[in-house]
């Protein structure tokens, strides 16, 4: 779905709307992205709702066309706003809330509460309650004490809550060591190593305002291979099996979680989604059948292959520096405030100038950004045309964690975001004013 813009250099993942216009300049459903950043302000989040919408429907296809019984899980944590809920629930997904605030936005989307999953390894007292009394279909157990908590909280409010338990099965998925999650030295879930697990199962089963309808397991995020998951589900698997054998426990969903990459720049080169779910499908129908269980509803939580190619970001060059024989900077009017993923994970962007996009090259330049850090670099090293302030840069591939994460730091208040579609452009985030940045704070008398 990505196109390839005709350029000699670094090809960067743009969505599939994605052309040089009648003007020369770059333009993503339908809109002139020049035009969009005078109109909109930078920075400025840009998604392409229709690739948006390809790529929910590649995941509900790719299911519907294998028998079985699925869900797709939006992963909201990856771009958490009112919109995206909306569209993520009009494509007939349902949706993962990471917290209270994530189910709270949902749930603003008017998103069907019963096709929410509450995730979260440190979920308050109030969170629970509030997805208790949101009437959310399934709240994911990390731990025993927030068992306890849910089943108490659950029986003072006369209800009856569907469980997951998450589980920690022990996988390497090959991926930065901050997002990767499945391993068993992680804060997440029940070591799938120990009795933990199972343990977890008998107190589940035995509370009374709980009902266990399955497992979780997530094993990390921007993975390129496939077995991964397929080892996951085979330990899943036999893990399925004890817990029968020993508690009469019957999976009825079972959910692996997120995690399939997206492409960030050259050489990246995940799996497609259709061969993501084959391997989930197909291992989990061989693995399960194998031991003699009940095929289970298979879910999976996809977030960042559902927005990160969807999503790109045009600044504004500020100003452009070369250090004599050290480098060529070109200095954005955002940053690590809207893309952390560069400090946090070494992450690498591509560039290109939205104004001449098809430029030839001039110069090999670092993008860095606004914020009064010297590791506030978006891009190390971009072949730009000849960059003069003012040109409108724009960084691809920045629709997963880029919003999520964007923080005030250096009091920038956060960008808007649009989506754009057959040439119309519909704010969906307005952009944060200064007063924004003071809303919530009170003088000393
Ligand atoms: N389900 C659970 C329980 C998760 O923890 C995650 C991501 C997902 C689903 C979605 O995974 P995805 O399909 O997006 O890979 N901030 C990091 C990514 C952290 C991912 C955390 N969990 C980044 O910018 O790379």
């Amino acid at each position: 779905m990505l196109v390839s813009l005709p350029m000699k250099l670094p090809i960067p993942p743009l969505p599939g709307s994605s052309k040089i216009n009648a003007v020369g300049r770059l333009e993503v459903g339908g809109c002139d992205v020049v035009e969009l950043a005078r109109e909109h302000g930078t920075p400025l989040f840009i998604y392409d709702e229709q690739e948006l919408r390809n790529r929910c429907r590649a995941y509900m296809e790719a299911f519907s066309s294998r028998s079985g019984d699925f869900e797709v899980i939006y992963a909201s944590k990856a771009f958490s706003c009112i919109a995206i809920c909306q569209l993520a629930a009009q494509e007939g997904l349902s949706l993962d809330a990471a917290s209270g605030g994530e189910l709270y936005t949902a749930l603003a989307a008017w998103f069907p509460p019963e096709k929410i999953f509450l995730h979260g390894n440190a979920n308050t007292a109030s969170e629970l309650d509030f997805a208790l009394r949101s009437e959310v279909g399934h709240i994911v157990i990390d731990s025993l004490d927030e068992l306890m908590e849910l089943d108490r909280a659950a029986s003072q409010r006369g209800r009856r809550q569907q469980v997951l338990l998450r589980v920690t099965p022990g996988i390497e998925a090959h991926t930065h060591e901050f997002i990767q999650t499945g391993t068993l030295d992680s804060k997440f879930g029940f070591p799938l190593a120990d009795e933990s697990a199972l343990k977890a199962v008998a107190a589940a089963q035995k509370a009374e305002s709980l009902e266990l309808t399955g497992v979780h397991a997530h094993i990390g995020s921007q993975i390129f291979a496939l077995e991964p998951y397929r080892q996951t589900v085979a330990v899943l698997a036999d893990f399925l099996a004890l817990a029968r054998e020993q508690h009469g426990f019957d999976c009825r969903l079972l959910d692996l979680g997120g995690g399939l990459g997206a492409v960030y720049g050259p050489g990246d080169d995940p799996p497609a989604v259709d061969q993501l779910v084959e391997a989930v499908v197909s291992s989990v129908e061989a693995e399960i059948e194998r031991r003699g269980l009940p095929l289970p509803r298979i879910a999976v939580e996809p977030g960042r292959s559902i927005v990160a190619n969807a999503g790109l970001t045009a600044y504004e060059i500020e100003t452009v520096k070369t250090v004599p024989g050290v480098r060529n900077f070109v200095a954005v009017n955002g940053g690590m405030s809207d893309n952390l993923r560069p400090m946090l994970y070494g992450a690498n962007y591509q560039a290109l100038i939205a104004n001449r996009p098809l430029a030839e090259p001039a110069m090999t330049a670092t993008v860095a950004g606004k914020h009064c850090e010297s590791g506030d670099i978006l891009v190390k090293a971009a072949p730009l045309p000849e960059p003069v302030p003012g040109d409108i840069l724009v960084t691809p591939a920045t629709g997963a964690y880029g919003y999520s994460m964007a923080n005030n730091y250096n009091g920038q208040p956060r960008p808007a975001v649009v989506f754009v579609r057959e040439g119309r452009a519909r704010v969906v985030i307005r952009r944060e004013a200064y007063e924004d940045l003071v809303r919530l704070q009170e003088r000393l008398e």
